[in-house]
C-alpha cells in the first residue's frame, strides 16, 4: 500500500516536472508603464494554455532595451524564446538573424487588419520578423482649462505653442511657481530622436536619404528646427532639466499639473486622466502636434512587436504566445486599460474601445500618416551619431550647430560606407 502511494506520488511528481519544462516559455520585455496589466494579460494566457511564461522585464529606454535583448541574441541563450521589439529594430535583427522569419505562422490575408505602415517596419528583404502589438506616434498633450482660460485654441505652428506657453506660464505665476510651458524627451536616448525629427520633419526637413546614401543632418531646413528647439524651448518654455527626462519624468511633470504642453505617446492619455495618478485627470486633451510655417504636422511612428528568437527551441509554442498577446481580444484589453493605441484597425471600430478612449476617433487618422525612422540594419549606429548631435546642439546656448551636424554627417557617412561594404 505504502508503495503504491510512493510510486504514483513519484510518477506524479515526474509527470508535472516534465510537462513543467516542456510548457515553459522565456519573454523579456521593456519595464512597462501599467505593470499590473500585464501581470493580467500574461496571466490569462497561462491559464488558458497551461503554459507557463516566464518573464523578464528589462529596463524602460528603448535604447537600454535594446542593449539587453541583442547582448542575449549574441549569446544565443536559449532562455529566450519571445521578445518585444521596437518599431526600429526589424532590420537589424533580420539581417544579424537574431529574428526568426514569421512568414509561416502568419498568412498575407491576416496582415491585413494591421497599419501598413506597422507591417512594414517588421518586413525585411520581404520577409516578416515581428507582429505589432501596438503601434505609436507622437501627439501634443495639452492643459484645456488653461488654454481656455487664456482664450487659446490649441496652437498650430511651434511658435503659437512658444508664445501661449509664455504667456500662460507668466499668468499663473502666483498661484502655479512651479509650472512650465513644456515638457518631453530630451534625454541622450532613442526618445530624443523621435522627438527631435518631428521638429525636423514638420520644417521640410528631411533624415537620411537611405536611397542615395545621403546624410542629411546639417540641411538648413534641418538646423533650423534644432535652432527652435535650442533657443526657444530648453530652458526657455521648458525647463533645462527637460535634457535628463526620458517618457516617464516627462509625463510625471505634466500629471503634476507642472506643464502646461506634453509631447508624449498615446499611452500618456489613460495616466493623465486617471485622478488615483494624475492632478490634472479631466483637464487634458491632444491634439497633432505643431509645424513650423509652410511645414505641416509630424508624428513619428512608434510601437512595439513581438518577435521570435531564432535561437528559440519551442518556436510553435513561442507562435501560439504571439498570436495570442497580437490578436483583437488582448489589442482591445489593453486600448480599454492602459489606453495603449492598437496595431490592427478594426480594434478601433469597437464601440466599447471608442466609449473609453474618444480620441481613437482622430488617432486611426494619425496613425495613417506617421513618420518612420530610416529603416537599415545599422540603426541603432545611426541613432546613436543622432542622438550625441542632438544632444549637444540643444544642450548649450551657443552650440556650434554647423559644426557639430558637419562633424555628424560625416561619422553617417561612414556608417553608410560600411554598411555598403558588409553588402548590407
Ligand atoms: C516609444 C515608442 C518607440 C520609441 C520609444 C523612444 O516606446 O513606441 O518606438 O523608440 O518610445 O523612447
Amino acid at each position: 500500500m505504502f508503495l503504491n502511494k510512493l510510486v504514483i506520488t513519484l510518477c506524479l511528481c515526474m509527470w508535472v516536472s516534465q510537462a513543467g519544462a516542456s510548457e515553459t516559455l522565456h519573454f523579456v520585455m521593456w519595464k512597462p508603464n501599467q505593470p499590473e496589466l500585464w501581470d493580467r494579460i500574461v496571466g490569462i494566457f497561462e491559464r488558458e494554455t497551461g503554459v507557463s511564461v516566464i518573464r523578464e522585464i528589462g529596463p524602460h529606454s528603448s535604447t537600454a532595451a535594446h542593449a539587453l535583448v541583442t547582448q542575449k541574441l549574441k549569446n544565443r541563450d536559449p532562455k529566450l524564446d519571445v521578445f518585444m521589439m521596437d518599431v526600429t529594430w526589424p532590420p537589424e535583427f533580420a539581417a544579424a538573424g537574431w529574428a526568426s522569419s514569421l512568414d509561416r505562422f502568419f498568412a498575407e490575408e491576416q496582415r491585413q487588419d494591421f497599419f501598413p505602415g506597422a507591417i512594414r517596419a517588421c518586413t525585411f528583404r520581404g520577409k516578416l520578423y515581428g507582429i505589432p502589438f501596438w503601434t505609436s506616434g507622437g501627439l501634443l498633450y495639452y492643459r484645456k482649462d488653461l488654454l481656455q482660460k487664456y482664450g487659446f485654441d490649441p496652437p498650430t505652428t511651434w511658435e503659437q505653442l512658444v508664445r501661449q506657453a509664455d504667456t500662460i506660464v507668466r499668468g499663473e505665476r502666483k498661484d502655479n511657481p512651479a509650472l512650465k510651458g513644456y515638457s518631453g524627451q530630451f534625454k541622450q536616448y532613442e526618445g530624443l530622436v523621435c522627438d527631435m525629427q518631428e521638429f525636423v520633419l514638420s520644417n521640410n526637413g528631411r533624415l537620411l536619404d537611405y536611397e542615395s546614401r545621403k546624410s542629411t543632418i546639417g540641411l538648413p531646413a534641418n538646423l533650423q528646427a534644432v535652432r527652435f528647439v535650442r533657443d526657444r524651448i530648453i530652458g526657455k518654455i521648458a525647463s533645462r532639466g527637460v535634457l535628463t527626462y526620458e517618457e516617464p519624468e516627462s509625463l510625471h511633470v505634466f500629471i503634476q499639473g507642472h506643464a502646461v504642453f506634453l509631447r508624449n505617446w498615446p499611452y500618456a492619455w489613460a495616466i493623465s486622466n486617471d485622478p488615483n495618478k494624475s492632478r490634472v485627470a479631466g483637464l487634458v486633451d491632444i491634439t497633432v502636434l505643431p509645424h513650423f510655417p509652410g511645414g505641416q504636422s509630424a508624428s513619428t511612428l512608434g510601437g512595439w512587436q513581438f518577435a521570435m528568437s531564432r535561437f528559440s527551441t519551442k518556436k510553435q509554442l513561442a507562435w501560439t504566445f504571439i498570436e495570442f498577446m497580437t490578436s483583437p481580444r488582448i489589442q482591445k484589453i489593453l486600448a480599454i486599460d492602459a489606453s495603449q493605441a492598437p496595431a490592427r484597425k478594426s480594434v478601433y471600430r469597437d464601440p466599447e474601445v471608442l466609449e473609453k478612449n474618444p480620441h481613437f476617433a482622430k488617432l486611426s487618422a494619425v496613425f495613417e500618416n506617421t513618420r518612420p525612422r530610416p529603416a537599415m540594419p545599422l540603426y541603432p549606429l545611426y541613432s546613436a551619431i543622432l542622438q550625441r548631435f542632438y544632444h549637444k546642439a540643444i544642450s548649450h546656448e551657443r552650440s556650434p550647430l554647423e559644426k557639430l551636424a558637419e562633424q555628424a554627417d560625416d561619422q553617417v557617412r561612414y556608417l553608410l560606407q560600411l554598411q555598403e561594404e558588409a553588402g548590407m
